[in-house]
């Protein structure tokens, strides 16, 4: 991996913008994260995976979005699902198992071909009625789910040094890969108050994914789940650090040029510019809204009654504040009338959007 990134740096002219160095790291055949043969998620180090997904966690992460599916298939009167990311492909058994017929088709946008293959096994059961696919078809119908995709798409890194704006990018010094900044007319959407030095994500690859889904759904709603924040919190003056983060071994570091493809590399979502993109794109959103507390207006509490301790254990982290409730965000979009939705009901904050 290393070798490679080296060859990219020289081929570029020297200095590899950070988005390309993160989509390598993360997607090169063969040799980046997503595609390598590691593990990847599950509960614990000792697995070998390097971070959990709430999928991963509980059962009933899958169980309750379900009652949120359900109720956008009927709304929009279609049958099938799009997931993209579909990691293990745990999300995609449960929705298959807890939806039954009223599924169609249920149908996989994945990038790695390893873990392909894996929710191939997963997915068995369900043949029949799932499929994958490289690229999105130019017309879509139904309910689109990803669980922790967005924030694995590349970002750009913009640093403001001495009130200068720079993108960060990635060189070579003395063989070994350094970062490299250049100034730039690149902007974040919101100029962060103060003059000190700032670092930060802008997320182009993620706003161009939403503008394609858009365009092409044409009848069907679609929910996101990730980590991350309202653009006015994202460009806060307190965040200069900016959201860049690697996981390897349930453990967090903030240097992806070390080890490159042998962890993940993450950035939070900026959540107002994807409603923003999906808005341009014919879109609208639907409702937005703390994973806790979505999972709680689709009645996770009494799947929780019904759930043995371990299960119970894990599914209170998916909504407690302190662990995954707060931070992770629920995105709703919908084309074609709009609706009440079931997970939007209380504590909808659309309007901080
Ligand atoms: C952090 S994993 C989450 C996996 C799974 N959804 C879960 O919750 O366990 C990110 C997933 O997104 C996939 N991914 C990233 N960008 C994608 C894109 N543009 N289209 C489809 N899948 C993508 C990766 O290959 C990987 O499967």
């Amino acid at each position: 991996m290393q070798k490679l990134l080296g060859e990219q740096v020289a081929r570029a002219g020297g200095w590899l913008p950070f988005d390309r160095y993160m989509a390598l790291s993360l997607y090169a055949p063969g040799l980046g994260y997503y595609a390598n043969l590691s593990r990847k998620f599950g509960t614990s180090p000792g697995s070998g995976s390097d971070f959990v997904t709430a999928p991963e966690m509980s059962p009933l992460f899958g169980r309750a979005l379900a009652v949120q599916v359900r109720e956008a298939l009927d709304q929009t009167d279609t049958a099938d699902i799009w997931e993209f990311g579909a990691g293990s492909g745990a999300l995609a058994a449960e929705l298959l198992l807890a939806l039954g017929t009223r599924v169609r088709r249920f149908t996989i946008v994945e990038l790695s071909a390893s873990l392909r293959e894996r929710q191939q096994e997963a997915l068995g059961p369900f043949a029949d009625r799932v499929q994958w696919v490289n690229e999105l078809p130019e017309r879509m119908e139904g309910v689109v789910i990803g669980n922790e995709v967005l924030d694995a798409m590349p970002v750009k890194l913009l640093a403001r040094r001495n009130l200068i704006w720079h993108e960060r990018g990635v060189s070579l010094v003395e063989g070994r890969l350094a970062w490299s900044d250049v100034p730039t007319h690149l902007r974040p959407p919101l100029e962060p108050t103060g003059t000190h030095d700032y670092v930060t994500e802008i997320h182009h690859h993620a706003e161009a994914f939403m503008r394609t889904l858009a365009e092409r759904m044409k009848v069907g709603a679609a929910f996101f789940i990730d980590y991350g924040f309202p653009e006015a919190e994202y460009y806060h003056q307190q965040r200069h650090m900016g959201t860049l983060m690697c996981h390897r071994g349930h453990l967090a570091d903030p240097d992806p040029l070390e080890s490159p493809g042998e962890k993940d590399i993450t950035a939070h979502v900026n959540f107002t510019g994807i409603a923003l993109a999906a808005q341009e794109a014919g879109l609208a959103t639907l409702g937005y809204a703390t994973q806790g507390r979505f999972l709680v207006n689709c009645g996770i509490g009494a799947l929780m009654e019904s759930a043995s301790l371990p299960d119970q254990v894990a599914a209170q982290r998916l909504v407690a504040e302190h662990e995954m409730g707060e931070l992770f965000k629920v995105i709703g979009f919908h084309h074609g009338p709009f609706w009440d939705a079931v997970g939007f009901r209380e504590g909808d904050r659309t309007h901080t959007l």
